[in-house]
């Protein structure tokens, strides 16, 4: 079967967001007084007046320590807020290399702006900007922080690295949005008293970038981690390879990546990535605290692959490259021996370039391939991955083959998604089968906003900014073990999608959201507060250069 993906479904379905709508408007608000102080600080938020403006010290309400996406765990208001000053130290006692080198991000984001020296120094002290390592608290877990700031300092501990790393990132939330500008800006630089302690929700925080549809340059995946890294994900998923592209480099296939990457949707010249330039990336995402995971799409989705090696094909001959938007059409040859060569390799290759825990098969939309041989082949395939040390993770198609012990199945379904399908996955995670949840009309970031948005795709409906936080992951795989959930992924699908001003067009403002669901405790979700601190992010999102979708959902505030 073939299936024309951006038509085979209609627009999504309004009555069905309307029931949602109020089912949230009923739930408790156990965070009464966490939304007093995010509405109490809303009205601050416009009073940053132009740089070069006049009096150096004017009046500026700090931001409520609440006012965060994603917001925090718990928030204890109170004291005298910290200012960031020309004398500000960022001081990283004791601290380890990791450590050091988080300072150092820290004074990266802030120099531009403030225009301060911030020098990051290893002497003890007790003002300045602390990061210390050693919480003792065994509630913070490896990602969690604790952000106490007063009058003399703002100190964020943590038990790891990547919970310093993501203080930090609170840290900068609090302070003004002009603090995102490359140019210098006016004080001050306040950050609230008070006491922030925060942990996540789930441990897997992802987000997907498909960068065979269309190329991505090594800069332009960067910028996305930077911005991926500002609301705590903690997972990059890189879709490396489809029916047009191959985007990374296998010394022993070569023409997968100099042929099977020298186009892409439109015919455009494509790429590819050379190791370095991927072990580039992952050593950026790891320096944002994000693992990468690489997906190499199998037995389908590999028209680039049969066009570059003629005999991976059934018929011995290459098909030629293709640069449409039709999915399904394409099989690896699964009783070839040969066709074990090339997964033997390609996944040794990856895996040796990868220092993360999962490797991604694919296994979605294999329409051309036979149910018989879709089993068989990833039987196969999720050996390979394990020969080479990894975590295999696949589509949620993998449920209908047999996933082995330890294997992750990727939910991609949607409200229209058939009851027996579901219940294959279900009936997997009660098997120990583990989730990561990215239905694709809550968390696809790459479905339309409305009817009129110019990119993007519809076939899973329209997903406007509240349909796509309005939900909750623990229960949204009725019957799923509640444990099963390891967390959630914002998929970006590149078929319309050709620079980073697009793709930021289609994941801002909906991105947050997601990462709100992955970090934030359930007790906290409600649309109609979220949806006020996600408007306090637009002023931040322009400092950034970032131009997202004004929603009309959301009341930005001085757009
Ligand atoms: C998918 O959207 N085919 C995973």
């Amino acid at each position: 079967m073939v299936t024309v993906r951006s038509h085979r479904r209609t627009a999504g379905d309004p009555v069905e967001r309307d029931r949602l709508v109020t089912q949230h408007r009923t739930l408790p608000r156990l965070f009464g007084s966490l939304l007093l102080v995010v509405a109490a600080g809303f009205a601050g938020i416009g009073a940053a007046s132009a740089p070069g403006g006049g009096a150096p010290a004017r009046a500026e309400t700090p931001r409520p320590l609440g006012q965060l996406v994603p917001v925090p765990a718990e928030v204890a208001p109170g004291g005298s807020p910290y200012a960031i000053t020309p004398s500000t130290r960022i001081r990283v006692a004791d601290g380890t290399r990791e450590v050091r080198e988080i300072g150092a991000y820290l004074a990266g984001l802030l120099r531009p702006s403030t225009g301060y020296a911030l020098p990051v120094t290893d002497r003890d002290g007790r003002d300045g900007i602390r990061l210390e390592l050693g919480d003792d608290d065994p509630g913070l877990g490896a990602e969690g922080y604790r952000l106490r700031s007063a009058k003399g300092a703002v100190t964020i501990t943590a038990r790891e690295p990547a919970g310093l790393f993501h203080g930090v990132q609170t840290l900068r939330q609090l302070l003004p949005d002009r603090v995102e500008r490359n140019s210098r800006q006016e004080g001050p630089w306040q950050i609230a008293g008070g006491t922030v302690t925060d942990s996540p929700r789930y441990a897997y925080r992802s987000a997907m970038l498909d960068v065979s549809r269309h190329f991505f340059s090594v800069a332009e995946v960067k910028r996305y981690i930077d911005q991926l890294a500002l609301y705590k994900l903690n997972k990059l998923h890189l879709h490396l390879s489809d029916d047009q592209g191959w985007r990374i480099a296998i010394d022993s296939w070569p023409r997968l990546a100099t042929y099977g990457g020298s186009t892409e949707v439109g015919g455009g010249p494509g790429g590819y990535y050379t190791k370095s330039d991927y072990q580039e990336i992952v050593r950026y995402a790891a320096s944002r605290y994000l693992e990468v995971v690489p997906e190499i799409d199998l037995p389908g989705h590999t028209n680039a692959a049969l066009a570059s090696y003629a005999e991976l094909n059934c018929d011995g001959i290459a098909p030629p490259l293709y640069t449409g938007t039709t999915v399904g059409f394409s099989s690896l040859c699964v009783p070839k021996d040969v066709t074990y060569d090339f997964v033997d390799d390609v996944v040794r290759e990856l895996a040796a370039l990868t220092p993360g825990k999962y490797l991604h098969i694919g296994g979605d939309e294999a329409h051309s391939t036979s149910h018989e041989d879709f089993v068989a082949f990833m039987e196969k395939a999720q050996a390979v991955v394990g020969k080479y040390g990894k975590t295999v993770m696949g589509w949620h198609q993998l449920t209908g083959a047999k996933p082995v012990e330890g294997a992750v199945a990727q939910y991609w379904g949607y409200d229209r998604t058939g009851a027996a399908e579901r219940q294959q996955v279900v009936d997997a995670a009660k098997n120990g089968t583990k989730l990561i949840l990215s239905p694709a009309d809550r968390s696809y970031l790459d479905m339309k906003y409305t009817k009129d948005t110019k990119l993007g795709l519809s076939w899973a409906g329209l997903v406007e900014v509240q349909r796509s936080y309005d939900w909750n992951p623990a229960t949204y795989l009725e019957g799923a073990p509640e444990g099963s959930v390891l967390g959630v992924e914002a998929p970006l699908w590149t078929e319309t999608l050709t620079d980073s001003a697009e793709i930021e067009q289609m994941a801002f403002p909906r991105l947050p959201g997601v990462a709100e669901l992955g970090w934030s405790p359930a007790a906290t979700h409600d649309w109609e507060t979220y949806k006020v601190r996600l408007a306090a992010q637009g002023p931040r999102l322009t400092a950034l250069g970032i131009d997202f979708y004004r929603s009309p959902q959301v009341p930005w505030a001085g757009q």
